[in-house]
């Protein structure tokens, strides 16, 4: 990861409003992602995480331009793709892929595995050294496959082997940026494990940089430089992965690493369980959105919407009275060399 450099993925103020109608009447609008700012540098891991619904796909979505923003900015390797066109977007394509959550949908069953992973290529044009073939063979050997299975069909191959046809397929045009949505919770427990080692070497020896969306703090831990944590559309949190999960400062990012035993030094007593739903994102709760289901709640809280503000080092918290002191121990020092492989049993929390 190049520490100091430019960043990659630039996202400020980024919107998305679904309208909902009543007939041809607009009756309001389904807030779903509503002002995110953040960087993602070249060959860097940001996790994206928060509970269903928190609009986690939505910005993916919008990042790989899949989805037109309602309004922000989206920066990739220094220009504004925010808007940009089918034809404008072309080049754009081969440096920025999604790996979908479901591995089941997202490969075209009457396709060959040799087709579904060559698609990339033959769209834009690419021949490669060598030709096609010896490329989609290379890709799938690098992804852990047969590289004989070439004209296997998808339904004969398991959930996890499916997904890294997936992620053969996003591989493909040699990409700068992945966005991954959930790429390991349609799986089984075991296979989780090993498709996120395998996303973290591909990271490592390819300098790929990731925006890696889950649901929990669990999955996430093993593989990312840094953490978002996202609540009702919003960012509440920012940091470094130790910052996150040694000194979360929201009460909410606490909750969520209360729930993983093994993480927090809190033990059971301090397993914070949060009541009540998430509020529809039709109609959030004023001022902070968290509060319906905060334990800090105070009036200002209701009033006064808090800002994302830096509160040492590159942690920022969005909270009127964040949370101090220290939940779990240092596991050494930050970056890829204290995030060893992911065992089944960590992957196995996230269920
Ligand atoms: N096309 C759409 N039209 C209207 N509302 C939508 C649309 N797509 C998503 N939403 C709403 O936007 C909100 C965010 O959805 P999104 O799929 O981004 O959440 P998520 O964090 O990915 O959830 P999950 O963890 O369940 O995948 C939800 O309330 C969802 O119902
Ligand atoms: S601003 Fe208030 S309601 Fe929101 S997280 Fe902080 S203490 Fe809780
Ligand atoms: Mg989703």
């Amino acid at each position: 990861m190049s520490g100091d450099a430019e960043p990659l993925l630039r996202v400020r103020g980024l919107t998305k409003h679904f309208p909902v109608r009543d007939g041809f009447r607009s009756t309001g609008a389904v807030r779903a992602v509503d002002g995110l700012d953040f960087d993602v540098r070249p060959g860097e891991t940001l996790g994206l995480v928060g509970e269903s619904g928190c609009g986690k796909t939505t910005t993916g979505r919008m990042l790989v331009r899949l989805l037109e923003p309602t309004a922000g900015t989206i920066e990739f390797a220094g220009r504004d793709i925010t808007h940009a066109r089918r034809g404008a977007l072309r080049p754009l394509r081969q440096d920025l892929q999604i790996i979908f959550q479901d591995p089941y949908a997202s490969l075209n069953p009457r396709h060959t595995v040799g087709r579904i992973v060559a698609m990339p290529l033959q769209v834009n044009g690419i021949t490669p050294p060598g030709g096609v073939k010896k490329r989609v063979q290379e890709l799938l050997e690098l992804v852990g496959l047969n590289p004989e299975h070439y004209n296997r069909y998808p339904h004969e191959f398991s959930g996890g082997q499916r997904q890294r046809i997936g992620i053969a397929r996003a591989l493909a045009l040699q990409p700068k940026l992945i966005v991954a949505d959930e790429p390991v919770s349609a799986l089984d427990v075991s296979i989780q494990a090993q498709v996120i080692n395998l996303l973290r070497d591909l990271q490592r020896d390819l300098d790929l940089a990731f925006v890696f969306i889950a649901h929990d703090l669990a999955v996430v831990r093993h593989f990312c430089h840094r953490v978002a944590v996202m609540y009702l559309g919003k960012i509440v949190e920012i940091g470094d992965r130790d910052d996150i999960y040694q000194r979360p400062q929201h009460p909410y990012t606490r909750a969520l690493l209360s729930a993983i035993p093994d993480v927090t030094t809190l033990g059971p007593a301090g397993r914070i369980r949060l009541t009540g739903d998430v509020p529809t994102p039709l109609n959030p709760p004023s001022g902070c959105r968290f509060r319906t289901r905060c334990w800090k709640a105070q009036d200002r809280c209701a009033t006064e919407e808090p800002a994302l503000v830096p509160r040492g080092g590159n942690q920022a918290t969005a909270c009127h009275f964040p949370e101090t002191g220290t939940i779990s121990p240092d596991p050494g020092p930050a970056g890829e060399s204290s995030a060893g492989p992911v065992d089944a049993t960590a992957a196995e929390v996230s269920k």
